[in-house]
């Protein structure tokens, strides 16, 4: 099969196409063949070093994947070859086949195609655990959400929306800013051209209830400024690469909280809630609530294009890398 190769850490440009062996499933596990495997911001800081969890090398990047079950490993009952499944599958994902642990491995419903679902599961993921699940987000409160076009930022827009809030979205760029308004969003602030802290100050005078911070860096200091009364920052991520130090009286003043979010480490810790959630996405999906932007496809020769749009902030809604 061919799979993307990242030989030794170092610029996503030195990742490789490769013939490797076919993996096979182990008892528990099963093999998927990859349609669509979606592109996130840590795959890219996993290839140059960068992030938390550093793989051995050689490693092939990619950790979700939608495609059809082809074979079932040992004491597999829950799957059935032929099934279409999304999944969660570590490393690997850019690859024309990967295995899975079959219970990480889940059903996509009929009418969803293969590359929304393999761009669907960890940024609508990890949006739906952090505003219901950590915010518990009520209908008619006020979200704001930073890099509101990327991949978990335009989730949150859609999901806030669906949840009955009012959404605001704040992006570098007009364009970004209208892809947010098309999913929900019903204000936009462009923190390139405009002061985040002035202009939601105009806009919200009484402050946001929930601000969903995927960006970091210099935005979260204006954002939490921002908060109402009994507000709620969500700490998504550092996509700026920046980690933001806090004055903790803004958080006094208000009552505030600020709320660490790890969905992926929540998904191992509570399996059942990450499925009755993954649930509700598809059932969400399926009511023409949810409808994730594609902003990409690139086949597996074009991985390098695939991650480097993401790094380099030229993603609008999810990039998918496309196989079989
Ligand atoms: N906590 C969790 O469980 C969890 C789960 C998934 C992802 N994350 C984190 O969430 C962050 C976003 O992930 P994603 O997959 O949604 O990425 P993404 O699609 O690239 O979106 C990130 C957004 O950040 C903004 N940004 C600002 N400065 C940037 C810079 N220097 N480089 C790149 N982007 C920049 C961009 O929006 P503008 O151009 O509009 O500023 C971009 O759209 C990452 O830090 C990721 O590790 C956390």
């Amino acid at each position: 099969m061919k799979a993307v190769v990242c030989k030794e850490f170092g610029p996503i440009e030195n990742l490789t196409v490769e013939d490797l062996p076919d993996p096979t499933p182990g008892a528990g596990e099963v093999l998927i063949t990859v349609h669509a495997a979606g592109v996130n911001f840590p795959d890219g800081l996993m290839v140059r070093g960068e992030y938390q969890m550093k793989p051995p090398r050689p490693f092939t990047p990619g950790n979700e994947v939608a495609g059809v079950v082809t074979a079932l490993g040992d004491g597999v009952t829950s799957l059935s070859v032929g099934q279409r499944v999304v999944s969660l599958c570590g490393l690997g994902g850019f690859a024309e086949k990967v295995v899975a642990p079959a219970d990480r491995a889940l059903p996509i419903p009929d009418g969803m195609d293969f590359n929304t679902a393999g761009g669907l599961m960890l940024v609508y993921g990890t949006s739906l655990h952090a505003l219901q699940n950590k915010a518990k987000l009520k209908s008619g409160e006020t979200l704001l959400v930073l890099g509101a076009a990327g991949g978990v930022g335009l989730a949150a827009v859609e999901l806030g929306h669906a949840m009955g809030a009012r959404v605001i979205a704040a992006a570098s760029t007009d364009e970004k800013l209208a892809l947010a308004k098309a999913h929900g969003a019903e204000l936009g602030i462009n923190y390139t051209t405009a002061d985040l802290k002035s202009e939601l100050k105009r806009l919200v005078p009484l402050g946001v209830d929930v601000v969903y911070d995927p960006v970091g860096g210099a935005l979260t200091e204006p954002a939490v400024r921002g908060l109402g009364w009994g507000g709620r920052l969500l700490v998504i991520g550092f996509a700026n690469g920046e980690i933001p130090k806090l004055p903790l009286n803004l958080l006094l003043l208000k009552e505030g909280e600020a709320i660490g979010v790890f969905w992926g480490a929540w998904t191992q810790r509570d399996p059942a809630g990450h499925a009755a959630n993954v649930a509700r996405l598809m059932q969400l999906y399926t009511d023409g609530k949810i409808r994730p932007h594609i902003g990409g496809a690139f086949p597996l020769n074009q991985a390098k294009e695939a991650i480097e749009a993401v790094m380099n902030r030229k993603a609008l809604g999810k990039i998918v890398i496309t196989a079989n």
